[in-house]
């Protein structure tokens, strides 16, 4: 066992640094404040092959393994994790499920824009009615011989409006419940299909989140990935890994607010001196820093997990449950220390608090990973 990166990891890691001051870091205020989405910081992401980054380049990804993913994610999330989760949808909902289950066709068609990062990609399994309880599909995806006819809406959708290849959990044999669905190719502009309103968020507010509705949409059979019924094993299977990315995001955040606490620590003074000379300071910013490297340590063992093609159902809830929980209590922490100054939003730090919540919820809640992980404690 050892705790050293590569070169070309460190590469990355700094790369992904670089990038985040230089582009994201520039209007990440205001993005939040309008919820504007980061058209062109996303595309310069897929320029520099973060949106396919661990697809192989044979489908024009960037071939990297699943420790530099977690890099890049976390460097990101420091800034802005509204630009870090279409990096994390992308390569984890949409491209990975499409390299390993699509067929050869999809992979031309649909995977190698979107691992280039000509295109983004939206996995929309939530619904109105269904959401920890992902079995309950109401979306319907009937079967007419050669397409589907698919009704329905879904809910709280990433990349809602800006995505153009869309994944589509939908019940086509109610009577056969999860094994009933199936896991369908939905373009944007096809007939009947309609996006709803942009969500006005409490975090991630740059992010594009939308409902969508499908009233008759007719999806050609070849659309289908996988066998027919194997939309619930796909979205559960693409999820493993969607929890490292958001488990690397909540990380980030839980950095970037740490990061942002020690240098207002040593910068602002109260009673004579700096603030990072009094211990409860200093208690607080040891505490953050200790679970902050805890919850590292479980991204990066999850994805080396991944990497060595051993099981990671265990170790990315983990991750996930861990990370989220201590990007909540940090970025908490981050503007206590900051005072009056971590309310207001030029100090980013109250916008890292709202960032974070969403990483409790989606992509499974930590109630949701707890089932999970003791599923896999019972076995
Ligand atoms: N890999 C492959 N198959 C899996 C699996 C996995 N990790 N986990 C479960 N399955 C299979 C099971 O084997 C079972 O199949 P069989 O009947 O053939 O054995 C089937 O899926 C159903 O599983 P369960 O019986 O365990 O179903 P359940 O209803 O008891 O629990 C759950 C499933 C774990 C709670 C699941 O519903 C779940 O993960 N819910 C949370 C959904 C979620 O994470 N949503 C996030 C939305 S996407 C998002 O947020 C993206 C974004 O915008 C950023």
């Amino acid at each position: 066992m050892h705790f050293e990166f590569t070169e070309e990891q460190l590469m990355i890691r700094q790369a992904a640094r670089d990038f985040a001051q230089a582009e994201l870091k520039p209007g990440v205020i205001e993005r939040d404040e309008h919820q504007k989405f980061p058209a062109e910081q996303v595309k310069k992401l897929g320029e520099l092959g973060f949106l396919g980054m661990m697809v192989s380049p044979q489908y024009g990804g960037s071939g990297m393994d699943a420790i530099s993913y977690v890099l890049v994610m976390e460097e990101l999330s420091k800034v802005d994790a509204s630009a870090s989760v279409v990096v994390s949808v992308n390569n984890s909902l949409v491209c990975y499920g499409l390299e390993k289950y699509g067929s050869e066709a999809q992979k031309q068609k649909y995977l190698i824009p979107l691992a280039k990062g000509e295109v983004i990609g939206a996995f929309c399994l939530s619904e109105p009615e269904a959401g920890s309880d992902a079995t309950s599909q109401r979306t319907t995806a009937i079967d007419m011989g050669d397409h589907y006819l698919v009704n329905g809406t879904k809910n709280w959708i990433t990349n809602g409006n800006s995505a153009s290849t869309y994944i589509v959990m939908a019940q086509t044999d109610a009577a056969k419940k999860h094994h009933g669905i199936n896991a369908l190719i939905i373009e944007k502009g096809m007939e009947g299909f309609t996006i709803g309103p942009k969500e006005n968020k409490m975090g991630i507010r740059g992010s594009d989140t939308h409902s969508l509705m499908f009233t008759d949409v007719k999806v050609p059979k070849e659309n289908r990935i996988g066998d027919e019924g194997f939309g619930f094993k796909f979205a559960m299977s693409t999820l493993e890994g969607g929890r490292i990315g958001i488990a690397a995001q909540a990380l980030g955040i839980a950095a970037g607010a740490h990061e942002l606490a020690v240098q207002y620590a040593k910068e602002r003074k109260a009673f004579g001196k700096t603030i990072a000379d009094l211990q409860a300071i200093q208690f607080k910013l040891a505490d953050m820093a200790t679970e902050i490297e805890a919850a590292r340590l479980l991204c990066l063992k999850a994805a080396w997990l991944k990497d060595h093609g051993k099981s990671y159902t265990q170790a990315g809830s983990m991750a996930k449950l861990f990370a989220s929980e201590v990007a909540m209590r940090t970025t908490v922490e981050a503007v206590q220390i900051h005072g009056g100054y971590g309310f207001v939003k030029e100090y980013h730090v109250e916008r890292l608090m709202r960032d974070a919540k969403i990483t409790q919820i989606y992509e499974g809640t930590s109630e949701i990973q707890r089932i999970v992980i003791s599923r896999e404690v019972l076995k």
